[in-house]
C-alpha cells in the first residue's frame, strides 16, 4: 500500500536556504510529505537551481506574463490545483501572493519572517531593513516567526517562534545571519507541527 504523502509547494525568489533547510529535514525526520514544486517570479535563482537539480518540478510565475492581475492569480490557482497542492511553503518569496490564492488555501499557507511578530512585520519590513529597525529599537533579542499567511502582511496566526541574542556589537548584517541560521531549524519543526495539527 502506498501512503500518501502531502504535497507542498515552495514559494522562492532568491537564495532559497530554507527551502534547502526543509527539503533535507523532511527526509532526515522522515516526514509523510514531499516538495513538489517550487514557484519562483524568477526564472533564474538559487531556489529553482536547487529545484531542478533535485528534480523538483518548477514554475516560473510573474504578473507581467499576464493581461491582468486577476488572470495571474487565477494562472496561480490552476497550476497549484493541477499539481494538487495541499500545502505552500513561502520561502523567501519577495511578491504578495494573491487573494485569490490565500482562499484557495486558507490555513495551508505558511511564511517565516526574520523578527518576533507582531513586532517589526508588516509591509516593507523584509530583508536588512527588519533587522536595522530591530537595532534602532534597542532590543535586546529578535528571532524569527513562522506565521499562517492571511490578507494582511505578516498577521496569520502565528505557528511558533524562537529567539536568538541581540549582541552589544551587532550589525544589522551579523544579526540577520544569526537569525538565518535561527530559521534553518525553526521552519522545518513547524512545517512538522502543521502537519500534525492537519492530522488531528
Ligand atoms: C529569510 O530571511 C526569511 O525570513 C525571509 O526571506 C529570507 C529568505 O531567505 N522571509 P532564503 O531565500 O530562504 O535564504
Amino acid at each position: 500500500m502506498t501512503i500518501h504523502k502531502t504535497r507542498i509547494a515552495v514559494f522562492c525568489s532568491g537564495v532559497g536556504s530554507n527551502f534547502q533547510a526543509i527539503f533535507h529535514a523532511l527526509k532526515k525526520k522522515q516526514l509523510n510529505a514531499e516538495i513538489v514544486l517550487c514557484l519562483s517570479n524568477r526564472a533564474q535563482c538559487s531556489a529553482m537551481e536547487f529545484a531542478r537539480f533535485n528534480a523538483i518540478a518548477t514554475v516560473h510565475l510573474t504578473e507581467k506574463q499576464f493581461d491582468s492581475f486577476d488572470e495571474f492569480a487565477e494562472a496561480m490557482v490552476g497550476c497549484l490545483k493541477e499539481q494538487q497542492i495541499e500545502i505552500i511553503v513561502l520561502a523567501g518569496y519577495m511578491r504578495k501572493v494573491p487573494d485569490a490564492v490565500v482562499e484557495a488555501f486558507k490555513d495551508r499557507i505558511i511564511n517565516i519572517h526574520p523578527a518576533l511578530l507582531p513586532k517589526f512585520g508588516g509591509e516593507g519590513m523584509y530583508g536588512i531593513h527588519v533587522h536595522t529597525a530591530v537595532l534602532d529599537a534597542g532590543e535586546t533579542e529578535s528571532g524569527a516567526t513562522v506565521h499562517l499567511v492571511n490578507e494582511e502582511y505578516d498577521k496569520g496566526r502565528i505557528l511558533m517562534q524562537r529567539h536568538v541574542p541581540v549582541l552589544p556589537d551587532d550589525t544589522p548584517e551579523r544579526l540577520a545571519a544569526r537569525v538565518l541560521a535561527c530559521e534553518h531549524t525553526l521552519y522545518p519543526d513547524a512545517l512538522e507541527k502543521l502537519l500534525a495539527e492537519q492530522l488531528s
